[in-house]
Formats: C-alpha cells, sequence, structure tokens
C-alpha cells in the first residue's frame, strides 16, 4: 500500500491527553438546573453521566466565572468566583468530584488576554490615572494628534472598530475585542505572577487542564507598529462603541485555502508569547496528574501552530485548519497531512475539531453549497443549509474525526447532530457582534442554542424559558428520541467512541490509503494495529465511488445504513473497516 504521501509512525507518550476525546460544555446552554432560563454547573453535575456514557474521557467548560456577560463570560471579572448564575465554587467541587469519580478529566477555560471592565484591576486603573502602577497592568498610551484626539496607532477590534477606546483624562487603552474587554499588559510581571497564581487556584482545586483563549494574542509588537491587513474585518466606523464584525476568521469560500483566514498582524503570534508557555508549563509540572493546556490559537501554517505544543509549551493546540477545510476531499487531505507532519516534528499529538461555540454548526455548514462555505452566523434570509446533506457529511465527518491519531474535540450537541438554529429572530440575539454591527453580522448565537434533552418537559428538558428560544426542528432530534433510536447520530457517535476506545484508535500510526490520490473524491487512510490494520475511507466526491476493501474488509462502522452498497461508498458516507 504506497502513496505519495508521508506516512506517520505512532506518536509516542501515554499521557491521558494525547488521545483524549473531549466534551466542550457551553454553560449557559447545557442544562439549567434551577429553572433561571440559563444553564448552570449543577446541570452539567446532573449529566454527566450521559457524557460518560457516550464515551468521552474529559469535559472542557467554557467560563462560567463572575462576569458582566458582555462577551457569554469571555469577560471575566473575577477569576477565582463562580457567577452566581452557573452556581458557586461549592458546585464546582461537587461537579468535578462527581467527574473525576466517572473517570472524566476536568478542563476549564482560561482568559489571559483581557479582562472584563468590571474586574477590580481595571476599575484600579481608571481611578488611579496616567502613570501610575494600576496602569501599567493594562495598555494605556497617549493619543496621538495635536491634542491626542487620535488613537496611538490604527487596530481595529477583531469585533470591528477601533480596538482603543478613551477615556476621560485622555489616555487611550487597548482592547482587541470588546470595549469592555481591555488587554492586559504583559510587559508586566504582576501580570504573570497573577496568572500563575490563577493556575495554581484551579490546580489545587483539581482542574485537569486549560483551555487557554486567545493564546496567540498577550504579547504585542515592540512599538505598537500601524497595520493594514487585517484579514477578516467588516467595515467598522471609527467609534468603538460602533465596534464591527466578527470574533474570527469569515472568509467564505477562500481558494487560497485556509491559511489565509489566520490574522498575522502585530498584535498575533509575536515570539514573546512562547515565554508564557514556558512559565506555565513549569507551573503545571508542579502538580501530578499530567496536568495540560489547550491553546486557543488561530495561527497558520501548521508549522507555527506546532511551536505552541513544542515539548516545554502546551500540550495541545486546536487544529481550526481542519475546522474551515470544509466538506472538501484535497483541503481535509492537505490539513491532515501537513498537521501530522508538524506536530510529529514537535513530538505533540494532533487534535481534530469540526465545530465549537464561534463558529456556525458543521451539520449546517456542510448543508450549504459551497463545501467550503464558513459564514458568520446564518439568519432567515441566507441561503438555508439542506438538513439532509448537511447532516449526512457531519455522520461522516464524526467518523473521519474520531479515528485520526490524535485527540478529539466535540462541541455539545455535535452527537446529535445538531444543525445552527438559522431563524432565531433579532429580538433573541445576544452576541454583541450582532448588535454593534447594527444586524451586519449575525454572530454566533445559532451555535448557542441550549440543547434539546427530551421532546417532554420545558425547554425541550433543558429548562424553562431557554435564554435563547430553540427551532422547531430541535423536537425531533432530543437526547431521549435519540438514545431510542439505533440509527440515530447519538447512536453512531457512542458506537464510534466504544469501538475508538477498543481499537485503540486516537493513538495509532497513520498511512494513506492510494484512493486518498485519485480523483474519485474519497480520502482514504490505514490505522496500523497489531490486532488488525483498521482502513477509514470517507466519499467526499459526487458520485459513488469504488473501495475494494469493501468486499475484502470487515465493515465495523458506517455513517449510515445505505454508506455501503456491494463494493461502492456512497456519496457523503464513510466507513470503518478491519483489514
Ligand atoms: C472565544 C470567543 C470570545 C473571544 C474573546 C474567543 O476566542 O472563544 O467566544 O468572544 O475569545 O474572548
Amino acid at each position: 500500500m504506497t502513496s505519495s504521501r508521508t506516512d506517520f509512525p505512532a506518536p509516542s507518550g501515554s499521557e491521558w491527553w494525547r488521545d483524549a476525546v473531549i466534551y466542550q460544555v457551553y454553560p449557559r446552554s447545557f442544562k439549567d438546573s434551577n429553572g433561571d432560563g440559563m444553564g448552570d454547573l449543577g446541570g452539567v453535575t446532573e449529566k454527566l453521566p450521559y457524557l460518560k456514557q457516550l464515551g468521552v474521557d474529559a469535559v472542557w467548560l467554557s467560563p462560567f466565572y463572575l462576569s458582566p456577560q458582555h462577551d457569554a463570560g469571555y469577560d471575566v471579572a473575577d477569576y477565582r468566583t463562580v457567577d452566581p448564575r452557573f452556581g458557586s465554587l461549592e458546585d464546582f467541587d461537587r461537579m468535578r468530584e462527581e467527574a473525576h469519580r466517572l473517570g472524566l478529566k476536568i478542563i476549564v477555560d482560561l482568559v489571559p488576554n483581557h479582562t472584563s471592565e468590571d474586574h477590580e484591576w481595571f476599575r484600579a486603573a481608571l481611578a488611579a490615572g496616567p502613570g501610575s502602577p494600576e496602569r501599567e497592568r493594562y495598555m494605556f498610551r497617549e493619543g496621538t494628534g495635536e491634542n491626542g484626539e487620535l488613537p496611538p496607532n490604527n487596530w481595529k477590534s477583531l469585533f470591528g472598530g477601533r480596538a482603543w477606546t478613551r477615556v476621560p483624562d485622555g489616555q487611550w487603552y487597548l482592547h482587541l475585542f470588546d470595549s469592555t474587554q481591555p488587554d492586559l499588559n504583559w510587559e508586566n510581571p504582576e501580570v504573570w505572577e497573577e496568572f500563575r497564581a490563577i493556575l495554581r487556584f484551579w490546580l489545587d482545586r483539581g482542574a485537569d487542564g486549560f483551555r487557554v483563549d486567545v493564546a496567540h494574542g498577550m504579547i504585542k509588537a515592540d512599538g505598537l507598529p500601524d497595520w493594514d491587513e487585517q484579514v477578516h474585518m467588516v467595515e467598522g466606523t471609527d467609534s468603538a462603541d460602533d465596534a464591527a464584525a466578527a470574533t474570527h476568521p469569515t472568509p467564505g469560500e477562500d481558494p487560497e485555502g485556509p491559511g489565509k483566514t489566520m490574522d498575522t498582524g502585530p498584535y498575533f503570534d509575536q515570539d514573546g508569547v512562547h515565554e508564557i508557555y514556558r512559565d506555565w508549563n513549569r507551573v503545571l509540572r508542579e502538580y501530578p496528574g499530567e496536568r495540560m493546556l489547550v491553546v486557543e490559537a488561530w495561527v497558520g501554517p501548521a508549522p507555527r501552530l506546532a511551536r505552541y505544543v513544542r515539548e516545554d509549551e502546551a500540550q495541545q493546540a486546536f487544529n481550526f485548519d481542519f475546522l474551515v477545510a470544509g466538506w472538501h476531499r484535497d483541503r481535509m487531505r492537505d490539513t491532515i497531512e501537513t498537521s501530522l507532519r508538524a506536530n510529529s516534528e514537535v513530538g505533540a499529538p494532533c487534535t481534530w475539531v469540526l465545530s465549537n461555540h464561534d463558529t456556525v454548526r458543521h451539520s449546517s455548514r456542510y448543508g450549504l453549497s459551497s463545501r467550503t462555505a464558513y459564514p458568520n452566523g446564518i439568519g432567515a434570509q441566507d441561503e438555508q443549509p439542506h438538513p439532509g446533506q448537511g447532516l449526512r457529511r457531519a455522520r461522516a465527518a464524526a467518523l473521519v474525526e474520531l479515528s485520526l491519531p490524535g485527540s478529539a474535540y466535540v462541541y455539545q450537541g455535535d452527537e446529535l447532530g445538531l444543525p445552527e438554529h438559522t431563524e432565531l429572530p433579532d429580538a433573541a440575539r445576544q452576541d454583541p457582534t450582532f448588535h454593534r454591527t447594527a444586524g451586519a453580522e449575525l454572530g454566533r448565537d445559532g451555535a448557542r442554542v441550549p440543547l434539546p434533552w427530551s421532546p417532554v418537559g420545558e425547554g425541550l428538558g433543558f429548562g424553562p424559558a431557554p435564554w435563547l428560544p430553540q427551532p422547531e426542528s430541535f423536537h425531533e432530534i432530543t437526547v431521549d428520541h435519540q438514545l431510542g433510536d439505533p440509527q440515530s447520530t447519538l447512536s453512531l457517535y457512542r458506537r464510534a467512541l466504544r469501538l475508538r476506545h477498543e481499537l485503540g484508535l486516537g493513538a495509532t500510526g497513520f498511512a494513506w490509503h492510494p484512493l486518498s490520490d485519485e480523483d474519485q473524491g474519497v480520502l482514504a487512510y490505514v490505522l496500523p494495529r497489531e490486532d488488525g490494520d483498521v482502513m477509514v475511507a470517507a466519499n467526499l466526491g459526487d458520485a459513488p465511488a469504488t473501495v475494494a476493501e469493501l468486499s475484502t474488509g470487515e465493515l465495523l462502522l458506517a455513517s449510515g445504513q445505505d454508506a455501503v452498497v456491494g463494493d461502492t461508498l456512497s456519496v457523503d458516507s464513510a466507513v470503518w473497516l478491519k483489514l
């Protein structure tokens, strides 16, 4: 079995995170245990047995810390307090204890690039005035222009508009995101000390790891030089309060490939940021039990991203190239190849991720006419995803994602094939992106709708009056409904995760199958195992494809009942075969 591409040996190391399946809980939308319309830690604890039965190894929780919630908790006012909306520290302890009892690891979110404007440090900075040590914790600067009336440079916020806001005494502060999210000054040793202490606080409380928000953003280029080439802005005005655009790349269909979607401005991916990960790596090593960091770094190409997972830095980095590759054979193949190659050079596992709380759900993206569509939200006026096609592809993509060597991330609802809510009424939308662009950008609410647990019960079992309304289509795809259906997407995920565990997938080597270079649109590879190789084939082409091994191998798992017809693999289908 030969291919022009490189094959990869099984990665070394046996730490749990190297091949873990990690489930992202978005707390406000997972399960509401106290009936206030918003999910909470009590709800997570209640549903841990569900996650155990699903077969995941770890749970990552998006922020549940004290926050005014201007950016759904990614604006932290106190890193050591649970927001009362989500519960209390005691609720966290109960959840962690129960997770550990069930053998599930807990990963918490860390937001080090910025705080909330409500953080006591920022309040103190405003009160103390220019030149004070309090201001030195943030990025305050004098303005330009005759009277300092112009911002210090031309940087734009990732939410649009200026990245600078002026305070009454005339100074300006930097905010790469919303004006309520001031950037911290990582040139200040006090900031380093504070984040070491925050890490230790949660490590002492039993957290097994951290997901690091905007992990490539903390260090800014010397002198904060102007930058004119932001790749994913919608036009904003010069007013910070008019800020516009998306948190993340909105490339639509990018013929150049996903690498182009990464913002390479002087505020991202600076060499100095790696010193922070070396520092945190040392903190994690003070603790037993293989604690880990997974970085959210929208950095490319793959060798550049691999620098974050060198031996003395973070353990994992989200593979966003894979997420934006779309349902496109060549892009997926090239991303798998370049990711495996780059990470094997630094001895780190790859991660595979299809959706998260910032992206349109892949079962809807895959249902759009462009195979590589990557919109920033979908509204009722936009092209509506084809539900059948989107779900069919999402099921096939799951069999690719969950078989590849390394660690896989499942965003809550992926396991249900949950679609994006594409008809949210404007009045319900909460993403600041939507409001700050006067609706020009729909934003991320459609991917954040509370989960449907059961056809009976308020909010489809989520709880009464969910903070975002659930679409009609959720009624047919609740957890309870899917548990009783052996052909459901939930049943497919459960089987795939059980088999993955039994067969040791995630920890195997990898060899391309020659079909991946042919023009039928098939992605195929072999996972070498002592006890019999496993072959994975997915048809991303436009016609049924001949796969000889369908006749000779043993069918372990298929993405749908009609995936295999004789020795052909149906369109938008995938299989696992034992050779
Ligand atoms: C988070 C977003 C958030 C942004 C600012 C991201 O990368 O995932 O949800 O809006 O950081 O904190």
